[in-house]
């Protein structure tokens, strides 16, 4: 049988719409071919539809077919992957359990851009696919596979005590599943929310206590607001942290999340007089995605998600709900029944060469010029130049 595949990725474009693309990949000796059932839509997929690259980071599906060396994973087993494809498992970062930030990694965005997780297949390494236990459906595993695994790797990376207490900011597809996290970790958890009506499903979700954000960096008008440990920012906008410097504990910890955004910024002085860590994370490391999984089920958190078909329209349509705050908690696109009747697989080539009718903020960078600490990214050469949104 010939190592080399044709499937389709759905990819993003200079016009800004989402294009069905030609995708063609040989199987390495640990890779696995996956057919795609579901995918989760994260905010960080709208930052790169006006990028020509495979879109999707929350993938679920079925391995069909494995490279000569495979040893983790059969045919037929029913796998998820995120935002970390690749690493070199023999530096300190590797060695030492922290293979995500590995420096030869290859992440979303910036590696494998020619694939992704809105696709009929992708071929990834085995390493970083993830089996999906069986009391998990694959619409469930899909959110986890990026949304779960941030707020969750978050909070096991750095620690927290039971005693804890627990905000989130943002109820979007991170905050829902980080409020029900923090909840079964037996943390008080404290919901910081733009919308009123989200405040019954906060509750449902694990929140002890709900507040509607302050307006124009005006301080919470609860006097009696008890202190936060640790502030999960899951905001697609970054906050303004005066707010906050009066409702955090001395020596708390910040998780700003938010992505392809603004830099943080908070009061200097401040924060060396109240010890306060601004904690940088990206994702679960493997074993952290395994943990959990498992304590999804054991605890049975569940996303709450919006479904639609994989096809162009399909997401289309997710992102344009999510965009517009409409989506109740996570979109997430489901292969199966999915008519692609009316859709033109585009070449690659002519995929790329599309008119540029809207312009967004995307710098592109040559390739290899990503590899640094400042963000740990690696280029790709088997695609198109990696680029970054400013
Ligand atoms: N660091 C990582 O590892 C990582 C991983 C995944 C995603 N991310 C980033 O995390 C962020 C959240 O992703 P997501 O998929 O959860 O997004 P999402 O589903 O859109 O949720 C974001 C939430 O932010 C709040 N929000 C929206 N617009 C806002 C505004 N203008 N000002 C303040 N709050 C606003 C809303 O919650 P309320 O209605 O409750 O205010 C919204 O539901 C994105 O920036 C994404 O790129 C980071
Ligand atoms: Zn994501
Ligand atoms: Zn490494």
């Amino acid at each position: 049988m010939s190592d080399s595949v044709d499937f389709m990725t759905y990819c993003g474009s200079k016009a800004n719409k989402v294009v069905p693309v030609k995708t063609t990949r040989s199987i390495g000796p640990r890779d696995c071919l996956v057919e795609v059932t579901h995918s989760g839509y994260c905010a960080t997929d709208t930052y790169f539809t006006g990028v020509p690259m495979g879109l999707g980071h929350e993938g679920v599906g079925i391995v069909r077919r494995l490279g000569s060396a495979v040893t983790q994973h059969k045919i037929g087993d029913r796998v998820g992957w995120g935002f970390v494809h690749e690493a070199c498992f023999n530096c300190k970062q590797c060695l030492s359990g922290g293979e995500i930030y590995c420096l030869k990694r290859k992440i979303y965005g910036y590696g494998n851009t020619d694939q992704g997780s809105l696709a009929s297949h992708a071929v990834w390494d085995e390493n970083f696919l993830f089996p999906i236990p069986d009391a998990l459906s694959s619409a469930v595993a899909a959110p986890l596979m990026c949304a779960g695994a941030s707020v969750f790797g978050s909070l096991q990376q750095r620690g927290y005590k039971s005693t804890d207490r627990c905000g989130v900011v943002g109820i979007g597809g991170l905050g829902h599943l980080a409020l029900q996290f923090a909840h079964k970790m037996g943390m008080e958890v404290v919901a910081f929310s733009t919308t009123p009506t989200k405040k019954e499903e906060a509750i449902k979700f694990g929140a002890d206590e709900f507040y509607v954000l302050p307006e124009n960096g005006a301080a919470f008008a609860e006097t009696d607001l008890r202190r936060i440990d640790h502030l999960l920012v899951c905001s697609t906008a970054q906050p303004d942290y005066h707010v906050f410097l009066n409702i955090l504990e001395p020596r708390a910890t910040i998780y700003p999340l938010t992505a392809f955004e603004k830099d943080v910024t908070y009061p200097h002085l401040d924060l060396i007089f109240s010890g306060v860590t601004i904690q940088g994370t990206m994702i679960a490391t493997k074993q952290g995605y395994v943990d959990m999984l498992r304590f999804c089920v054991k605890h049975k958190i569940e996303p709450v998600n919006q479904e639609y078909p994989m096809t162009q329209a399909g997401i289309e349509a997710c992102n344009h709900d999510l965009k517009a705050g409409r989506m109740r908690y996570r979109g997430v696109l489901v292969a199966e029944g999915a008519d692609r009747s009316s859709e033109t697989i585009l070449d690659p080539e002519t995929a790329k060469a599309e008119p540029e009718e809207v312009v967004i903020k995307v710098v592109v960078v040559a390739d290899g010029e990503k590899n640094g600490v400042s963000n740990g990214s690696n280029g790709d050469s088997n695609c198109h130049s990696a680029t970054e949104v400013a």
